[in-house]
Formats: C-alpha cells, structure tokens, sequence
C-alpha cells in the first residue's frame, strides 16, 4: 500500500495546484475563442497541438509516450514490475465547438500531476501507472461519441469509424494521419492491452456539487445513451410557385418527426434527455424547398427499458411521419449504451480516500457520458466527479475553482497510488 499515514507523506500531499492549473490554462490557449471558452474539436491542428504539449510536459518529466491507431496518447511512468498491466486514469483533450476548458482536459491533466505527484514523492509503485488522452471523446466533429475508447475496447471496428466524416466531407482516417505524425516518437500500442484498472476525473457538468456545497462526486455509474442519425429526403422544387400539395419538404417532415418524438418522451420525472444538436438542410437556398435533412438524436435515460422504449420510436415514427408529407426517411443507430455501473471496490476506494483526505462528497451517478464507460468492461473502472461553477458545461462559460480541481487530483493521486502499490 502506497498511501501512507502519521510519519511518511502521501503522494497527495505532492499534488500542486500551481502547476495543475498553469497547466491548464496554458492548454485552454490552444483553440481559445473570443468568449474566455475552447474550441478544439477532434483531430484539428488544434487538437494535434494540444497532443504534442502533453508529449512535450510527459517527455520533459522523463515519462514514455506510445499511441495506439486511432491515435490515443498514453503517457507512462513505469512502474517496477513493468511487465504489470498499468493503472490507468486519463480523459480528452478534444472540445465542443463552444467548449469550456475543462471539459476533458481537466482528467488528462490531473492525471499528469497525479504522475508528477508520484514522481516528487519518490515513491515506487510495482505496476505502471499512465495517463490516456482519449482520441475524439466528443463526436462533435464526428460522431458517435467516445470513439477513440470504444475502438480500444473493441466497441467500434477502427474500419468503420475511419470512414466516418464530418460535415464537410472529411473522413477520420484522413484528419488521424495528419494529427498522429505530430506524435510519431510514440511507441506503438495495441487496443485492448490490459489495464489493471481505471480512474477518470472530471468535472461534474451539471449542479449537483455546486449546490451541495461539497467537493467530490464518488461517481456510481453512467446512464444509457443512445444517437441516432436521422436523414429525410423530399424533393426540390420552387419556392414561389409549387403548391403546398405538391411538395415533398423534408425540413416540415423534420420538424413533424422532432416535435412528435420529444411530446412522447415527456415524463414527469423529467428523466429522459432528449437533444437534437445537429440538423442540416440541403440544398440551403431561401428560395428552394428543401429536399433533404439530417440530424441528430442524442438520447439518455439512467433506466435501459425506458430508453428502449423511446429508441423503438424513434426507430419507427420518423417513417411513418415523412410518408405522410411524401418524404422518405431513414434511421442510423450510431451509438448504443446501456447503463454502465462503475466497480465496487473502486467507487469504495474513492469514497474512502476523499473521506480520509477531509473532502465533504457523496457517491452519484453520471449524466454525462465519458471514455470511462468503455473501459468499464476491460478493467475495474470508476470516477471522480469535482463541482463546476453553476454546473454549466458543454458552454464557454463553463468553470472550475482551482482549489476544487486540485482537490480531486488529490484524491486520483491516492487513489492510483494505492492501486498501483508500493515498490519493495
Ligand atoms: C460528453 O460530452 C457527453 O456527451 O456526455
Ligand atoms: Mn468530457
Ligand atoms: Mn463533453
């Protein structure tokens, strides 16, 4: 057991909050915009310059790097039986086109200081603990979300999701070559290597901290999610002169099937999440009704037959709907995530640690998804949730306090420790 108590010093007592958070701001420069958030979304030379500076901070403190091809950036400090399966935390460093600048980047750099922190300490651990910046967590650019820890886990084949692109055409596998040569001196890794077990911080992303007053989230499990991609074709024609009767307009099909869905979904425990965060309509002009849309359906629920029962409208509804007003539509599954409950002995040794370290929390679900989910069933996995300020995520506005983050570092750090355990 690493953790140490009266005469020898935790690794959290190494933890600086200093460092963290210049560490953070500095990465929040990469992609800044003019309203104070972050954008720098999957695979752009913002996220490839985001990828080298955390080469370049694992590489100046002596850590190895190695990537895997769908272009995960894992940073190690070895461990004395190296040859052991890693203790595993890390997060992303992709954003949200309006993101905030915590979002992801916060897991990858507590994970950092949690190496750092081990390094400062002196200590020895038996296993190898590394830090992962999951590829495209996301699915801003390119949806489905998580992908670079569901190619990983074997969730998505790295075939399929290398074909999927953007909305300007470009492709994954072209926007990961150009991105993954800026870290070529990685070493290679396999998808699926073990993981002795996984720990990812981040921040709430919604208010239950914030009101508590209290610092940590002992996260318990992640709800479902589904995505759906729903496309509607109808049929060109002239604005000023085709009669309502003869028109096959796929935006007014559009706008039947969302509004239909989201009246059905209402409960009154106000339970299930319901988003469509992306609709294009083509061809574009004012003056041609259109003929084809897509969009999205970003659909959560914490129970699976809820959301099975809502998916099963979804799957069939938007049919039915367009057919009425002469349209035709089709419905694409992209991503499908049952409830995923966090392991036992993890959330405990979380609960535990912040209550040794002194930090009022409480053990709570996730709204949020996160690569963690993936990596549930590969290897013992939880999270640690800190507050955000007013809650507000996925926003320019999103915040953080600087005590808060280091906070939850600490407790990472203790925990990875102990995980990884003591070098006789
Ligand atoms: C992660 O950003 C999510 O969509 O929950
Ligand atoms: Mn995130
Ligand atoms: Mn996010």
């Amino acid at each position: 057991m690493v953790r140490t108590d009266g005469d020898v010093m935790r690794v959290s007592d190494h933890v600086r909050q200093d460092r963290l958070w210049g560490r953070l701001m500095d990465l929040a420069k990469i992609g800044a915009t003019a309203k104070g958030g972050v954008n720098r979304q999957a695979l752009t030379p913002e996220d490839g310059a985001a990828r080298r500076l955390l080469a370049d901070w694992a590489l100046a403190r002596g850590f190895s790097i190695y990537q895997d091809a769908i272009g995960n950036l894992f940073v190690r400090r070895s461990g004395d039986d190296d040859g052991l399966p890693p203790v595993t935390t890390g997060s992303h460093l992709d954003t949200q086109p309006t993101g905030g600048r915590f979002d992801g980047a916060y897991g990858v750099m507590a994970g950092l200081e949690a190496l750092e922190a081990l390094e400062d300490s002196g200590i020895r651990t038996r296993h190898p603990v590394e830090v992962v910046a999951w590829t495209n967590e996301e699915g801003a650019r390119f949806p489905p979300s998580c992908m670079g820890s569901g190619v990983y886990a074997g969730r998505y084949s790295l075939d399929w999701v290398c074909a999927i692109r953007d909305p300007a055409g470009v492709m994954v596998g072209d926007a990961l070559s150009s991105i993954m040569v800026g870290t070529k001196e990685a070493a290679p890794r396999d998808f699926e290597a073990p993981i002795a077990a996984y720990i990812e911080a981040h921040i709430e992303q919604g208010p239950v901290l914030v009101t508590a007053g209290e610092t940590i989230g002992v996260v318990t499990s992640v709800q479902s999610q589904n995505l759906f991609e729903i496309e509607i074709f109808g049929v060109e024609a002239h604005a000023g002169t085709t009669p309502r009767a003869s028109r096959s307009d796929a935006v007014l099909a559009a706008v039947e099937v969302i509004s239909t869905l989201e009246q059905l979904g209402l409960d009154g425990a106000d339970a299930l999440r319901f988003t469509v965060g992306r609709f294009i309509a083509r061809p574009g002009a004012p003056n041609t009704v259109p003929s084809h849309v897509t969009f999205t359906i970003d659909l959560r629920h914490p129970d699976n037959a809820e959301i099975g029962r809502m998916s099963d409208l979804i799957e069939r509804l938007p049919g039915e709907i367009a057919a009425k007003r002469r349209c035709r539509a089709t419905v694409t599954r992209l991503s499908d995530s049952p409830v995923t409950p966090f392991s036992e002995a993890i959330v405990d040794l979380v609960d535990r640690t912040r209550k040794e370290l002194g930090l009022a929390g409480r053990r709570m679900p996730s709204g949020a998804g996160h690569d963690a989910m993936y990596i549930q069933p590969l290897a013992p996995t939880g999270m640690i949730f800190v507050p955000c300020v007013d809650g507000i995520s996925h926003n320019e506005a999103e915040d953080a306090l600087p005590a808060d983050l280091a906070a939850g570092t600490r407790v990472l750090a203790d925990c990875l420790a102990e995980l990884a355990g003591k070098a006789r």
